[in-house]
């Protein structure tokens, strides 16, 4: 393991965008990460633990330790009448096991391809899309204590998943590199075609029962028409959760905005979508400097090239004023602002 210094994170971050991280090394098995946990104190140091980077905003350079997580693999570890067990080490991009298990017959997480990122984050911020959260295949999680350089697995019920959330985010928030993911898929998939996007692709190729490839096909047509490519265009998803605002809020706004989308989401909770608020404020399309709220899809902010991670903040953050002065709601931001 060699420890690298000043290293450029441009290459390491969907936004792409410029920042310098003091200390940097990549960990390619997980006893490289133990013995870095055991060696060093890296919880007495400002510390990032990097899989894709496509969930981080940087907006200056880090002074600290970037540990980049390239740990391979994916094994079965048990099956049984209905169901596979697969584990994929941390370092595993997401999309390439989507692959794998839809070319396996294996039903689950086809609604989840295409997300960016590695397999480490998809229980970190629980990843979702189209109707499926990853919480519902996730069986456990082994990650190594920083503290100890000890392996812990946890749970489903100990990842206390919620709605991009799970206990890594919160009270565990820098206490643990995850190193692998256990997922449970099933080998008769129960098909979710449920939302209205993919239930539009299905009926124009005129599918009447899909297999989950065709689910994952339509969800990748789906997001390749609305969602930039950060190879072309820099950007990291979403980049504010949608808000849950009460019933009752919700019902006094549909006075003045009678066409305001909303989900029902807890017990008197809506849930509004980010993008359709940031619409109404008249972000979507608009181009502010080097960066903007996307054209298809305005809860995306991109860097056209020569943005600062200082200059996209500057704007998710007037963004983040003008929703709360004109709906009273406040967006809160999905992506790790560093
Ligand atoms: N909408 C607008 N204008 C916009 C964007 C959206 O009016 O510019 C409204 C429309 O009413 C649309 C609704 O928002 O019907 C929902 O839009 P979309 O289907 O694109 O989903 P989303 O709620 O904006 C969430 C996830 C995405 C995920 C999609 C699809 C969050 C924060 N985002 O977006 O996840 O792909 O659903 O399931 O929950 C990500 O987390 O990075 C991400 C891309």
């Amino acid at each position: 393991m060699v420890i690298y210094q000043n290293i450029s994170l441009k290459p390491y971050n969907t936004f792409g965008l410029e920042a310098s991280a003091s200390e940097f090394v990549e960990c390619n098995t997980i006893e490289e990460v133990q013995v870095l946990c055991a060696t060093f104190n890296l919880s007495e140091r400002p510390l990032l633990i990097l899989g894709g980077g496509s969930n981080i905003l940087l907006t200056q350079d880090f002074k600290g330790m970037v540990v980049k997580i390239n740990l391979k693999g994916i094994a079965k570890v048990k099956e049984d009448e209905e169901h596979v067990w697969l584990k994929s080490n941390s370092g595993e991009l997401w999309h390439n096991f989507v692959m794998h298990c839809v070319e396996a017959g294996l039903g689950g997480v086809e609604n989840l391809s295409l997300i960016p990122g590695y397999i480490g984050a998809a229980p970190m911020q629980n990843i979702g899309a189209y109707g499926v959260e990853v919480k519902d295949t996730v069986e456990e999680v082994i990650a190594v204590e920083i503290n100890s350089g000890k392996l812990v697995t946890f749970s489903n019920e100990a990842c206390e998943f919620a709605y991009r959330e799970s206990v890594f985010k919160h009270k565990h928030k820098g206490k643990y590199i995850i190193v692998s993911v256990t997922f449970k898929l099933k080998k008769n998939p129960t098909i979710n075609a449920q939302y209205g996007a993919i239930k539009e692709v299905l009926q124009q190729k005129g599918i009447l029962e899909p297999s989950i490839k065709d689910i994952s096909d339509a969800v990748i047509a789906i997001r390749q028409s609305k969602l930039p490519d950060p190879k072309v265009l820099g950007n990291s998803g979403s980049f504010f959760k949608n808000p849950e605002i009460p019933t009752e809020h919700y019902n006094q706004l549909k006075i003045n905005y009678p066409e305001i989308p909303g989900y029902v989401s807890g017990a008197e909770l809506i849930k509004v979508p980010a993008g359709w608020l940031i619409e109404q404020c008249g972000y979507k399309g608009k181009v502010v400097g080097n960066t903007g709220a996307h054209k298809q899809q305005a809860l995306v902010l991109v860097n056209y090239g020569e943005a600062t991670g200082y200059e996209i903040y500057r704007l998710a953050m007037e963004i983040q004023n003008s929703v709360r002065d004109k709906f009273g709601i406040l967006i809160v931001p999905e992506v790790n602002i560093i």
